[in-house]
């Protein structure tokens, strides 16, 4: 097979057969393949999308790039959760604790952050100790022991992805259905846990920016699971406003910890929670999703799923005497972002307060920039709510003082203050279930 005749068929709006789409992911896997070439397919694919057959094909080939991790030890228990983005998202810290105290084994594998979206890894690297790279035995042992292990993602696992990820991010090619799909589902096969809940962000601060894409790529994802005999689930989130009020790495950990304390004074982060959790325990357990979603909230209030948490960054080497501790990992420097006007909060362009929390510290530019976990935003004042001229709608916080000017413009530029409130959003939009 040759490259060129790939890329032109492609090009020409031609439909890629499976020996073609096999012979790709291995070139890009083995290195074989140039950049400029694999770029060249990013982008036909960009333009002209593929079939269910074709993205069916690129996900397997890509979930068998590399290893996949076998936890068939925990039989139907095992259970795994993925965010396609978003800012303020800290749900993995609230609901993988849920999950395992209710009997799921959670042997997990999350990300960074990259651009305006924040990442699971860099939040627990916030916490002095915690370890997210472990063997493969400790990984799967500790999973076993404590009911959840969360590392880093394994290089051995999708490297397909790892590389096309990579390309894509540097070439415009990251917000295409099939791209997505693959990217996702190819890590969640490789993963191999069988119950999956999928969190499909929707709005201004994810990669689908209507509810008719976000449904679209959800069925996607969920039927390429089910084919390949997994339980999956997803939820549609909103992402039109960041998710909690902390953005970056400590202040979301911070936050992640008032909900497992029982905390309700963040609403959409507490019900989003839930109801991730309600889906992983009613798969994994087998019950009716009443009975789970009872069963979630009485682990949070109880204290359970706290102690739960605790257990799990112990076991990863966290020291978590920090969480008591007020002065751990405050920020140098910090600014309060005041409304110029009396006004509703409406429009409000998340991904704008995304890149105003990478720009104090929280994220990265770039692959290699370096996270200040102090780092991030405290927002006072979301969306729909009234503000008066003068008050206060978000502290910035970052040890890097030569930030701030440009954060607090970026976060005035990321919200609109009118005299009418905005209309009301749903926080969740749908399920849509592959069992
Ligand atoms: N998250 C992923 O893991 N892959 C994508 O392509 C987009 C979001």
């Amino acid at each position: 097979m040759r490259m060129y005749d790939i890329i032109e068929k492609k090009r020409d709006g031609g439909e890629l057969s499976e020996s073609e789409i096999k012979w790709f992911v291995s070139g890009v896997s083995d290195g074989s393949l140039p950049d400029y070439q694999i770029t060249a397919l990013l982008m036909a694919i960009y333009l002209k999308g593929m079939s269910d057959a074709e993205t069916a094909a690129l996900t397997g080939a890509m979930a068998h790039s590399g290893n996949t991790l076998d936890l068939s030890r925990f039989k139907d228990l095992s259970a795994d959760k993925h965010s396609t983005g978003g800012v303020g998202d800290k749900t993995t810290l609230v609901v993988a604790p849920i999950a395992a105290c209710l009997g799921a084994k959670i042997a997990k594998m999350s990300g960074r952050g990259l651009g305006h979206t924040g990442g699971t890894v860099d939040k627990l690297e916030a916490i002095p100790g915690y370890r997210t790279s472990l063997s493969p035995d400790e990984f799967i042992n500790t999973a076993e022991k404590h009911g959840i292990c969360v590392i880093g993602a394994d290089k051995s696992l999708d490297p397909a992805d790892k590389k096309l990820y990579a390309l894509r991010d540097v070439t415009a090619t990251v917000g295409c259905i099939p791209l997505i799909v693959s990217s996702i589902m190819s890590k969640k096969l490789a993963g191999g846990a069988h119950n999956i809940v999928l969190d499909v962000k929707c709005g201004s601060g994810s990669f689908m920016k209507t509810a008719a894409d976000a449904r679209l790529l959800a069925e996607k994802m969920v039927t390429i699971g089910k084919t390949c005999g997994k339980n999956v689930s997803a939820v549609i989130t909103n992402m039109d406003v960041p998710l909690g009020s902390a953005v970056g790495n400590w202040v979301e950990v911070r936050e992640a910890l008032q909900v497992l304390r029982g905390s309700r004074e963040f609403p959409d982060l507490r019900k989003v929670c839930l109801t991730l959790a309600a889906e992983l325990v009613s798969m994994s357990r087998g019950i009716d999703e009443d009975s789970a979603e009872k069963a979630v909230e009485d682990a949070l209030d109880s204290g359970k799923a706290y102690e739960k948490f605790l257990e799990w960054i112990s076991a990863q080497g966290g020291d978590i005497s920090v969480f008591d501790d007020s002065s751990f990992c405050r920020a140098e420097y910090s600014m309060e972002v005041k409304s110029r006007r009396d006004g509703y909060i409406s429009s409000c362009n998340t991904e704008g307060i995304g890149l105003c929390a990478m720009t104090l510290g929280a994220g990265r530019a770039a692959k290699d920039d370096v996270i200040d976990p102090t780092a991030g935003i405290l927002i006072k004042k979301k969306r729909g709510d009234f503000v008066k001229q003068g008050e206060t709608e978000a502290g910035l916080l970052t040890s890097r003082r030569e930030t701030l000017e440009e954060a607090c413009r970026r976060y005035c530029e990321s919200r609109t203050v009118t005299d009418a409130p905005p209309e009301p959003e749903p926080l969740i939009y749908e399920k849509i279930k592959g069992r």
